[in-house]
């Protein structure tokens, strides 16, 4: 058996929680595989809305297995709000939810440093969550972090207390008061909550099972234009987005991975700092934003919108070996008279349909204008009954791309959606 990959192909906040919720039932296992806290994975079903940050989006559905892979870091102090919410729910993840020793763990300091690294950033910063991401991983590359596995062993005081110091220094260069407070007593509770789960070696567990002909979802966070190579760097996350990182983020081999499903809005958005050439900055931009509500399901800030960018898909496509498209919310784009795609860069008055070294170089996007619709679609769930405009536009960006559209999802609730995903 081969594991499928589901990941964004654009910013982030594609509806990647909302579509593997949707999909789960056709699989036994969930594998989140890179990224934390910075996360924000909304689903909504019977009239009520949850947002995961840490915890794959399969735990609504009963009985399914779900695994926190060691691609991913952890901040206890989230993990634990997460986890009694959704015993609040009654979802009991005691047997189902497994955690890689390999993960790494978000120290309360992590926080600090990522604050005080964004506020010396000053008008250049990223736009961070101030999750602890970027200390987090930086750690983890400079063979300093600590991991799930260190929890359970003796000496874990002495190493937290060790990387804190050393935390402490680099804070102190900052001019930043280390203060952790009532978040460190927390952080320690949530290491009390991860330890009632299954730590496992999960890059084990998932080969076995797709040995035994388990089938496993491997959902991604973020999306390809905030990966750590390939995005709008430096306004990126610090973990490889793309299948690559479901690969090293799971301990799957490339001849282990069969279907690779790319997520898409019907247009763009974007959170926190850095470039984005189909952005709007006019009513068609408020349109999106309020039709489309698109507020930060992490932070709360108001997400840029713009355009579908062509280009960007493409090379997110490229990147990823997308097998199908998914798009979502093109409900939100009903209403207006017309809406455009950008289909080409054009640099120094060359047309490209390459993204080049920076996005951040003058780019003048070369947009195609198509019509809209104006009836309602969020109450349809069978193809033939979409309105012919909308019917075009997927045409249109299957043409573009050369890959089918499988899904098409037509508001939040998990009963919103037309077509199967393939599967
Ligand atoms: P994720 O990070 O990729 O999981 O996406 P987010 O949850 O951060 O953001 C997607 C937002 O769009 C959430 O508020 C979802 O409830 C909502 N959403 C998902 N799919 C659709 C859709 O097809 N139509 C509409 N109108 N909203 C959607
Ligand atoms: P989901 O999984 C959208 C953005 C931040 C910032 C940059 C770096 O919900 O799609 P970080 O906290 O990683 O240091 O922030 O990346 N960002 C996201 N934007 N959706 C996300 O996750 C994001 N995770 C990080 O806004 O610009
Ligand atoms: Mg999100």
């Amino acid at each position: 058996m081969k594991a499928d990959v589901l990941l964004g192909l654009q910013w982030g906040d594609e509806g990647k929680g909302k579509i593997v919720d949707v999909l789960t039932p056709g699989y036994e296992v969930i594998a989140r595989f890179q990224g934390g806290p910075n996360a924000g994975h909304s689903l909504e079903f019977n009239h009520r809305k949850f947002i995961l940050h840490t915890i794959p989006s399969g735990v609504f559905r009963k009985d399914k297995l779900n695994i926190i892979g060691n691609g991913v870091v952890i901040d206890p102090a989230i993990f634990i709000d997460e986890i009694q919410a959704l015993e609040r729910e009654g979802v009991d993840l005691t047997d189902r939810l497994f955690i890689s020793t390999k993960a790494h763990l978000i120290l309360p300091t992590h926080r600090m440093l990522d604050a005080a690294s964004e506020a010396a950033k000053g008008r250049s910063r990223i736009g961070s969550t101030l999750k602890g991401i970027g200390p987090a991983y930086m750690d983890k590359t400079g063979r300093n972090g600590l991991r799930v596995g260190d929890i359970i062993r003796s000496d874990f005081k002495k190493k937290y207390k060790t990387l804190t110091q050393k935390h402490a220094d680099l804070l102190k260069m900052y001019r930043y008061k280390v203060d952790p407070g009532d978040y460190e007593k927390k952080w320690f509770e949530g290491l009390d909550m991860i330890r009632r789960f299954r730590l496992v070696e999960s890059e084990y567990l998932i080969n076995q099972w797709l040995e035994n002909e388990k089938s496993i979802l491997a959902e991604g966070a973020q999306g390809t234009l905030l990966d750590i190579d390939f995005g709008t760097y430096p306004y990126v996350t610090s973990s490889n987005t793309i299948t690559a990182g479901a690969l090293a983020g799971l301990g799957l081999a490339p001849s282990r991975v069969g279907k690779i499903k790319g997520i898409f809005k019907a247009y763009c958005t974007r959170v926190g700092s850095g470039p984005f050439p189909t952005e709007l900055h006019d009513e068609d931009g408020e349109f999106l934003r309020e039709k489309g509500h698109e507020f930060g399901a992490t932070t709360g800030r108001p997400r840029r919108c713009g355009w579908l960018d062509l280009p960007a898909l493409r090379y997110a496509i490229m990147l990823n070996g997308v097998t199908e498209l998914i798009m979502t919310k093109p409900d939100v784009l009903t209403g207006l008279d017309t809406f455009r795609v950008c289909t080409h860069y054009r640099i120094n008055g060359k047309e490209t349909g390459n993204l080049p070294f920076s996005l951040e170089d003058p780019i003048e996007p070369v947009y195609k204008t198509f019509k809209g619709w104006s009836r309602d679609i969020s109450g349809i769930r069978k193809y033939d009954d979409l309105p012919e405009e909308l019917k075009n536009y997927k045409a249109f960006i299957e043409k573009e791309t050369g890959i089918p559209v499988t899904l098409i999802s037509v508001g939040s609730d998990r009963e919103a959606v037309i077509g199967n995903g393939d599967r």
